[in-house]
């Protein structure tokens, strides 16, 4: 299809009294519709996001809203005045921009429709084309800007957002993800106020521990988890981000989203293509948690590289049963154990390399990716092999995008680390980690060549956990050129993209984890290159229902590790039941953090009998389901609970931890969501301690409708309370 193939007919227009919307495009997924207007030789219009219209209905938006005063893509140079989505300084220091339409296509690009949009500046010969891919089977508009242009000499952009968008004013709210190391993912819920609401961060290397670039815009007042319109927005982008909000005394908000300009002006050559990262944009009227499983079922079917029907293996992580101490016998002895106990996957930790400088802590050896023969006498393979004897998979941690002082690699090559010109190295972790500098070809060569080894001599390894523990300190490539410099925040991404993208092609099953020294790499920007994330190096069983809940707002439960720890916990020393900490980590991606062999005979019983349930019974509902968030623990109600439905709602997964304990406290009656309300279904209660008897509910059938609109008492009467039943339709 050429131009002007998406504008209404002329039929309809010769309708209207004016032809004012004879240049709109219509772009629109299976429930929703976003319009713009492209009057060829003006400049492009905002009208519309939300509910699906059919072309028939666009005049009926257009007189039901002036939005078409709206500009969708402000420059520089149209109106300084204003807050702008892209900024730059022409070859000659002029610094204005005018852009109108040139043209509009679309084609249809398999499980999407492709609309491209063509601006450029009538003076200056740049151009930018507006990417809008509308998916055909899943409620999420991507959207992207590249820019190109003839200038004699280099272009500097100084702002380069990815997407902007006018919201009506009325009483909107947004709800973000803040956090720290071991806090990660924590929601943060706020009306939209006078003046300019800025979400960014400039750690250059991770975008996940502190701000993320995901946002959900609540359209009808304070955020509800199952009703309301919202709008969703996440920025696949793994670097430095902002998000602004500008709120005046005018009938909109303005939203704009992209990559962080702070520190990274970027000149674009004559002919070369600038690409800003993409947005995936949802809306939906099902609240937030409607948005999450639009996000949800975008990521599984066409965001992750496992994509959505393959089971995630329930693991056990070496990290916080042994940390550096990866001995052969010990790595034999939790192998072993967790056989046992049903586990699938065995991932070895950090600690396993280094020559002439040891990995037994976090100082020294990041880079010299050669195993440690007194730890591991028998090498990789030898563990494969004892994998492979207990009928588990093998799986191994690396941290390639960094080095220490304290190794061969920077002894040989001081100049791959990021490192300013003439000034000393501020350390990382442990005193001495640095990042290596991934704007340099060669050093992505080296990092990709080292993991296609490592993949390539063992063939045996099925997993790798990805780690990224130091922010970028040394702002100073000695690679790029003096005048280039300010391309490092950007560069190193583009860098990272392209040696995972290599080892991607190679190696497409190994399943690999991002890890960003906890949950600093929960980022879409990686997403298409890895399976699952470490969400934190927090494993409390009690925070961790917060730092999930947050992650979920965005993020699959198949890409979210959860992992059961020892108790009294590492982190927090809360000394939680076997119970609670397994029915909290079965609501993602069940795994293990600890001594399998350190349980009591009953313990080891229960998870036995407990992780079977998981494979067999929640896995695939979880893993692949709808997720409803039903009571939040930011409520503070002293109870949280959310669940998961399959697609035809026919069986169902509900999980109620008890999150605070007092005496005659009120614990409210819960309501359930997603079913169908004229079903029936059955109680089947699961992960039940042994010698324990199951709760009244087990066994009985009650009907979707009573269960969604009175609900029922749910019994959480001890510390530490928490339930998981299975929901079956029985009619
Ligand atoms: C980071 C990760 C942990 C662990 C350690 C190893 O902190 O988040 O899970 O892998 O590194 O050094």
């Amino acid at each position: 299809m050429k131009l002007k193939s998406l504008f209404v007919s002329a039929a309809i227009a010769a309708s209207m009294p004016m032809m004012a919307w004879n240049g709109s495009v219509l772009i629109s997924t299976p429930n929703t519709s976003m319009l713009l207007h492209a009057d060829e030789g003006s400049d492009l219009r905002f009208a519309y996001y939300g509910e699906r219209i059919d072309e028939s209905e666009i005049h009926q938006i257009h007189d039901a809203w002036d939005g078409l005063n709206q500009a969708a893509y402000p420059a520089f140079g149209e109106k300084v005045h204003e807050l702008t989505a892209l900024q730059v300084v022409h070859a000659d220091g002029n610094m204005s921009l005018e852009l109108t339409v040139q043209g509009v296509e679309t084609h249809d690009a398999g499980d999407a429709v492709e609309t491209v949009i063509t601006l450029a500046d009538d003076v200056y010969p740049f151009t930018v084309d507006l990417h809008y891919r509308a998916y055909k089977d899943v409620d999420v508009i991507e959207s992207w800007a590249t820019y190109k242009h003839n200038e004699k000499k280099d272009v500097v952009l100084q702002r380069f957002d990815s997407f902007q968008m006018p919201i009506r004013q009325g009483d909107v709210w947004i709800s973000h993800l803040y956090g720290s190391w071991a806090a990660e993912t924590s929601v943060a819920t706020e009306p939209l106020q006078p003046g300019i609401k800025v979400i960014s961060n400039i750690d250059g290397s991770r975008n996940g521990h502190l701000s993320h670039p995901d946002v959900m815009i609540s359209l009808d007042g304070k955020p509800q988890e199952n009703q309301g319109r919202v709008y969703g927005a996440v920025l696949c982008w793994s670097g430095n981000f902002k998000l602004r909000f500008q709120t005046e005394y005018r009938n909109v908000h303005k939203f704009f989203i992209g990559m962080n300009d702070e520190a990274s002006e970027y000149r674009l050559a004559k002919g070369e293509v600038f690409e800003t990262p993409k947005v995936a944009l949802t809306y939906t009227a099902k609240g937030l948690s409607g948005a999450s499983r639009n996000y949800h079922r975008w990521a599984r079917k066409h965001g992750m590289v496992y994509g959505s029907d393959k089971p995630h293996d329930v693991l056990l992580n070496s990290w916080e049963g042994v940390y550096f101490d990866v001995f052969e016998p010990k790595m034999d002895e939790m192998m072993r154990d967790f056989a046992a106990i049903g586990g699938e996957m065995f991932v070895m930790d950090d600690g396993w390399f280094g020559t002439k400088y040891k990995r037994n802590n976090d100082k020294g050896a990041l880079g010299d990716w050669i195993v440690d023969t007194t730890k591991l006498p028998n090498g990789i393979q030898g563990l494969v092999n004892t994998a492979d004897k207990y009928g588990l998979k093998f799986g191994i941690w690396v941290e390639p995008e960094a080095t220490n002082v304290e190794s061969v690699l920077y002894e040989k090559h001081p100049d791959w680390a990021l490192n300013v010109k003439g000034r000393n190295q501020h350390y990382g972790r442990g005193g001495g980690q640095m990042l290596l500098d991934l704007c340099n070809p060669k050093v992505q060569d080296f990092i990709y060549n080292m993991v296609d080894t490592l993949l390539t001599n063992y063939p045996g390894i099925a997993y790798i956990k990805w780690d990224a523990n130091v922010e970028l300190k040394n702002y100073g490539s000695s690679y790029l050129p003096a005048y280039k410099q300010s391309h490092i925040y950007i560069d190193y991404h583009r860098g990272l993209v392209n040696v995972l993208e290599r080892i991607r092609a190679k190696h497409p099953d190994v399943v690999i984890q991002a890890c960003g020294g906890g949950g600093g790499r929960v980022s879409y920007g990686v997403m298409p290159y890895f399976d699952e994330f470490w969400v934190s190096d927090n494993t409390d069983a009690l925070q961790r229902i917060f730092i999930q809940w947050g992650t979920s707002y965005f993020y699959p439960a198949n890409a979210m590790a959860q992992h059961v720890s020892a108790s009294p916990n590492h982190q927090t020393g809360r000394v939680v039941p076997l119970k609670f900490r397994f029915d909290v980590a079965m609501s993602g991606r069940l795994g293990m953090e600890m001594q399998p062999g350190s349980m009591t005979d009953a313990e080891r019983e229960y998870a036995k009998k407990t992780i079977g349930e998981y494979k067999e019974i929640l896995r695939p509902i979880v893993q692949q389901g709808n997720l409803y968030r039903l009571v939040s623990p930011y409520d503070d109600k002293g109870y949280a609970s959310l669940m998961y439905t399959n697609d035809d709602a026919s069986r169902a997964i509900v999980f109620a931890y008890k999150m605070k304990h007092f005496n005659n406290m009120l614990v409210p009656r819960l309501r359930l969501d997603g079913l169908d309300a004229s079903k029936t279904y059955e109680f089947r209660e699961l992960s039940v301690p042994v010698g324990e008897n199951p709760s009244h509910l087990n066994g009985k059938r009650i009907k979707g409708a009573i269960l969604m609109n009175t609900g029922f008492e749910i019994p959480l009467d001890r510390e530490y309370s928490s339930r998981v039943y299975e929901l079956v339709a029985i009619d």
